[in-house]
């Protein structure tokens, strides 16, 4: 059935939630809070549907519960029958737990499941072997589209088995850390499901992270081995991460081996820790036992960025985790496991790959694409070609990507058949009217319901989202709209913390918790009660502002710390200065964010340079800073621009004023505000007269 659309303006109240926040970031993003136009409702082909559930049929029948609404709240009022009855449904376990939680949002002690003992790897493979071993588990989309390969169940199983053989043999054991730096690949997922099977936590680098980057979180987590490959192509391009890997492990004297996969006819520099797989693999078993895991073993850890300089491990652990992933991949993209193919084209580096390309798939029993390629290459068309090749039910894609496509034109999307998309979803940073719209018309051609999910490394999987709903509930564009089950978002702001309110924006908190919250900071748990549980004790803190009408949809205006989001990708000012300070010549820096057309943000950088430094040329400078951050984090994190100053503009206890300085770089020079606490308003006209030069 269509979806109903009307073009009405909507009468959401923007400016009168805004009059109550104090939150400067719902202000900075107040452009993108203009009511829409479009009204989209939940057509009955993606209502919620408690019956086609696994746990979800046994919860309506015993509590009567029909739709989204009676679900959310016995979720929250039953947390424990509810996340109970689920993860008794949706895993398979070795032993049963015996208490569905234990969590303090005090603390931060968070317990799922305990005394229940389980494998990942069984749940995510062996069971669907057992039904269903020809299924395509996989689908392995090159970097040169139509060259795809299809990986079944049962080889998924089988090459799983053999890399756990492999990691044994090189002593890897229960509760060892394996870093895995390869791009979307089957050896990708297969690293994953071994450390999975034998009790080892993986830890996945972005492969575009530098050689310095990937040391810092090999060194922060010890990691016993490396798994990369020789070399990747993206877009075309050829690039070698083996001379990466190769720079980074030097220093890092936990490293015992480095698996390599060898694409490339190029016989690279091998080095004392090179293991090459294709040898190592053929020379073991095809059967590993899974290992018998705690409920709250740790998984994974993955790295992300705070606001402070260091990156940090989060924790995610084996069964509140998988199912999480497994729940949310099934109810907010309406997927169905038997039938559809999810295209999630994140990469396996972030949260996302790793919940809805790999986990919530592989844990339904689904058939899950692992994308290699860029959305431009070879050409514009390339998603919708691979939509209508691979014949992909749910597109799962970020705002930047869709921003980046719409502009070049409909022309790419002409010639394609989408008809097999039902549900389009997007994730990464708030998503502007305009590419909703294009998204939903051009792409979906209406048919489509658009899932903005918002959610974070640290929640595990999807916490708002449009779905579920029931038939005829609303979908406004550019809104992520409704707490998932077992979600409880509030908003704070300067009139203390309230409940649910009309209007509202503020920052948000989450007040109870989920199965698939982060369990912590890898070896700073003071640093994860500080970040996420200090500020209003006893919920968690989001780092996110948000407004929730009368009705209780949010929408997320963005963050609210100096945390920054280009592209979709997560990282900190603070990350980016500390880079800026390797360079000898570099006395402070102070980088901001301005809103960026196609990724969403830009970065500024206001640097001042040391005395000795200051007669050097402008040029080489910049680049050099340039390359200093490419080298330390990675090319994504390059600013936009680097502008040179005297001074940066300080208040007399030495705090710099950034609110003035992204005035500057927005060119809003017209009304600075109160600037009574600035130390020297000099170096105010000073940084104005040096922007105005360049610009
Ligand atoms: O600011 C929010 C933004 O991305 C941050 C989380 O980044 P990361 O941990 O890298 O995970 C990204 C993928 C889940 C959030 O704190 N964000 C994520 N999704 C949305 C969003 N902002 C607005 N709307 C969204 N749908």
């Amino acid at each position: 059935p269509r979806l109903l659309a009307r073009l009405v303006p909507r009468k959401w109240n923007v400016d009168a939630c805004l009059k109550h926040s104090n939150a400067a970031a719902v202000e900075k993003n107040k452009k993108n809070s203009t009511p829409a136009c479009v009204d989209v409702y939940v057509p009955a082909s993606h209502a919620f549907n408690p019956a086609v559930l696994p746990g979800f049929v046994g919860l309506a029948e015993q509590h009567g519960l029909k739709s989204y609404k009676d679900f959310h709240r016995f979720s929250l009022e039953n947390s424990d029958q509810f996340w109970g009855a689920l993860g008794s449904a949706y895993l398979d376990w070795q032993k049963d737990f015996t208490t569905v939680q234990e969590s303090n949002f005090k603390t931060g002690d968070i317990k799922w499941f305990l005394g229940g003992k389980l494998n990942v790897s069984y749940n995510c493979l062996d069971r669907h072997v057992a039904r269903t071993p020809d299924k395509t588990a996989l689908i392995w989309e090159k970097d040169e589209p139509g060259k795809e390969e299809r990986i079944t169940y049962s080889q998924l199983l089988g090459m799983t088995c053999r890399l756990a053989n492999v990691l044994k043999q090189a002593n890897v054991k229960h509760g060892d850390r394996v870093v895995i730096y390869l791009p979307n690949c089957p050896l990708a997922v297969a690293g994953m499901m071994a450390c999975a099977r034998i009790g080892a936590i993986h830890s996945l680098v972005f492969a575009g992270f530098s050689a310095d980057a990937l040391r810092d979180r090999i060194q922060n987590c010890e990691a016993k081995v490396v798994i990369t490959v020789d070399e990747m192509t993206r877009g075309g391009k050829v690039i070698g991460l083996k001379k990466i890997v190769d720079a980074a492990v030097k220093d890092c004297p936990s490293v015992q081996a480095v698996f390599l996969e060898q694409r490339s006819k190029n016989e690279g520099k091998a080095t004392k820790l090179d293991v090459r797989l294709h040898d190592a693999l053929s020379g073991v078993d095809a059967i590993c036992k899974p290992e018998v895991m705690d409920s709250e073993d740790p998984l994974f850890l993955l790295y992300t960025s705070g606001s402070t300089g260091k990156p940090k491990g989060l924790i995610h652990t084996q069964a509140g985790y998988l199912l999480y992933a497994a729940v949310t991949q099934q109810v907010a993209f309406n997927y169905s496991p038997a039938e559809d193919v999810f295209g999630c084209v994140a990469d396996v580096g972030w949260i996302t790959g790793h919940s809805y390309i790999v986990y919530g798939p592989l844990a339904n029993g689904g058939t899950t694409v692992l994308f290699e390629s860029t959305p431009l290459y070879p050409n514009p068309s390339r998603y919708w070609e691979m939509v209508e090749r691979l014949k992909i039910n749910q597109l799962y894609l970020s705002p930047t990507a869709v921003r980046s496509l719409l502009k070049r034109g409909d022309e790419h999307l002409r010639d394609h058949d989408l008809s097999s998309l039902k549900t389009l979803g997007v994730v990464g940073e708030p998503i502007n009217h305009e590419a909703w719209e294009w998204l939903y018309d051009k792409v979906g051609n209406r048919k489509c319901p658009i899932v903005d999910t918002y959610w974070q490394t640290e929640t595990g999987g999807v916490i708002i989202a449009p779905l579920p709903a029931d038939a005829g509930d609303p979908i406004y564009p550019s809104m992520a709209m409704r707490p998932f089950f077992g979600i409880d978002p509030i908003i704070e702001n300067s009139e203390a913390l309230v409940d649910h309110g009309a209007d509202l924006a503020g920052a948000i908190y989450i007040k109870q918790a989920w199965p698939g919250i982060t369990r912590g900071v890898y070896g700073d748990q003071q640093r994860f009660v500080e970040t996420y549980f200090s500020q209003s004790p006893g919920h968690y803190c989001t780092g996110d502002g948000a407004i929730e009408t009368p009705e209780g949809y949010f929408r997320v205006t963005g963050r609210t710390d100096e945390v920054i989001n280009i592209s979709g990708h997560r990282l900190g000012t603070a990350e980016i200065e500390d880079a800026l300070d390797l360079h000898d010549g570099l006395s402070e820096s102070a980088v901001i964010s301005f809103p960026h057309s196609v990724k969403g943000e830009g970065l500024v950088a206001f640097v001042v340079m040391k005395d000795s430094h200051a007669k050097d040329d402008r040029k080489k400078i910049v680049k050099e800073l340039k390359d200093v951050i490419k080298m330390k984090i990675a090319s994504y994190a390059v600013p936009e621009e680097i502008l040179i100053c005297q001074s940066l503009p300080k208040t007399r206890s030495g705090k710099i004023m950034r609110r003035i300085l992204k005035q500057i770089a927005t060119s809003k020079t017209d009304d600075f505000g109160d600037t009574s606490t600035l130390a020297d308003p000099y170096v105010l006209e000073a940084i104005i007269a040096t922007w105005s030069e360049t610009h």
